[in-house]
């Protein structure tokens, strides 16, 4: 039994950040925000919207697109950093908003922005185990909650959204091959170090990074993680139809790409228009080349992220 993709959705919130919104905010400006990282503008979500009403707007669309009912569902993962609460998780709410009353498993997993990868591979080893017909996995975000909104340097990089796909067990394999990896030595590189204790916030409650050991870390870790998967099935970077990497920075997509010897022309990119949604980048990108007929049947497309942590992995698919 293997698993594949058979339906992608995603939402975006509508409010829209301009980079010169944000000049007039810190003391920064549109041209070194799209000289560094690419990014042109970013979503915020509205003070009422939680992660998971982002979620279930992507998952519904995803639902519909692979025309199966939330009950239908056996699974449902969700990648996220921002959840609503500590507890329940995302996944529990996401459950209950989808109107789900067949007692699946849904759980979040917390890999930031390589969540979704991981949530993609643990939902991929679920269904070939044989345990149920469809799974949910969904990478939805609200990091405009957890930025310093005076440091100029991390909140500039990050916007709002939410993506979905509808796994379904088939006897021919969509899902071909998947590494993970995860690096805690790192953990002080990109984090946010904040935690609630005796009813205080202890710590600094919004995104710490070392931007440039950042930058130089993801760029060997993704060429080589890609790597790494494509060589678990004899499949060599040129095979690639598309490389879907998670959208952090034009620069880390623009050196990975170069580093596996794919032009361009085979890379989605939306950090432009997205910024760094973290979990959700990934199938925010996904479903935009599916809906506008990039993604093709038979098509190879490799999905790569990396995060906090540090973790990092690479999905590989056929469509
Ligand atoms: N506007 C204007 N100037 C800025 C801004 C800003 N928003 N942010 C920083 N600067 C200044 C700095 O203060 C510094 O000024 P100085 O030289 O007077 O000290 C100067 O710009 C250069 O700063 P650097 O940090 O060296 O800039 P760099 O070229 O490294 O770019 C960036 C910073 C874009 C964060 C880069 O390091 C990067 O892309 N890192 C990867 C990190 C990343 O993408 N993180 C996303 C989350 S992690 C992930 O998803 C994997």
């Amino acid at each position: 039994m293997y698993s594949r993709i058979v339906g992608t959705g995603s939402y975006l919130p509508k409010k829209i950040l301009t980079n010169r919104d944000l000049e007039k905010v810190v003391d920064t400006s549109h041209e070194w925000i799209v000289t560094r990282t690419g990014i042109e503008e970013r979503r915020v979500a509205a003070d009422d919207q939680r992660t998971s009403d982002l979620a279930l707007e992507a998952s519904r669309a995803a639902l519909q697109a692979a025309g199966i009912q939330p009950n239908d569902l056996g699974l449902i993962v969700v990648a996220t950093t921002t959840p609503d609460y500590i507890f329940p998780s995302t996944a529990c709410i996401l459950q209950s908003k989808l109107g789900i009353d067949n007692t699946c498993p849904a759980f979040d997993i917390q890999a930031v922005c390589g969540g979704f990868v991981y949530a993609l591979a643990t939902a991929d080893l679920y269904l070939r185990a044989g345990r149920c017909r469809y799974a949910l996995v969904v990478g939805s975000e609200i990091y405009s909650r957890i930025l310093d909104w005076t440091d100029r340097s991390t909140c500039v990089l990050f916007g709002d959204g939410a993506g979905a796909v509808v796994l379904a067990a088939d006897k021919t394999a969509g899902i071909l091959a998947h590494r993970l990896h995860a690096d805690g030595r790192y953990s002080n590189t990109l984090a946010v170090p904040g935690q609630i204790c005796s009813g205080q916030v202890t710590g600094r409650p919004y995104v710490v990074m070392e931007g440039g050991a950042v930058f130089k870390f993801a760029v060997k870790a993704l060429g080589d993680i890609v790597e790494e998967t494509l060589a678990e099935v004899a499949m060599k970077p040129e095979d690639v139809d598309w490389l879907i990497p998670h959208q952090a920075n034009i620069r880390i997509i623009q050196a990975t790409a170069k580093r596996l010897g794919l032009p361009m022309e085979r890379v989605v990119v939306t950090v432009d228009k997205h910024g760094n949604t973290s979990a959700a980048s990934i199938p925010l990108a996904l479903d935009i080349a599916v809906r506008d007929g990039r993604v093709r049947p038979g098509q190879h497309v490799v999905l790569e992220g990396i995060g906090g942590g540090f973790t990092w992995g690479a999905v590989l698919i056929r469509w």
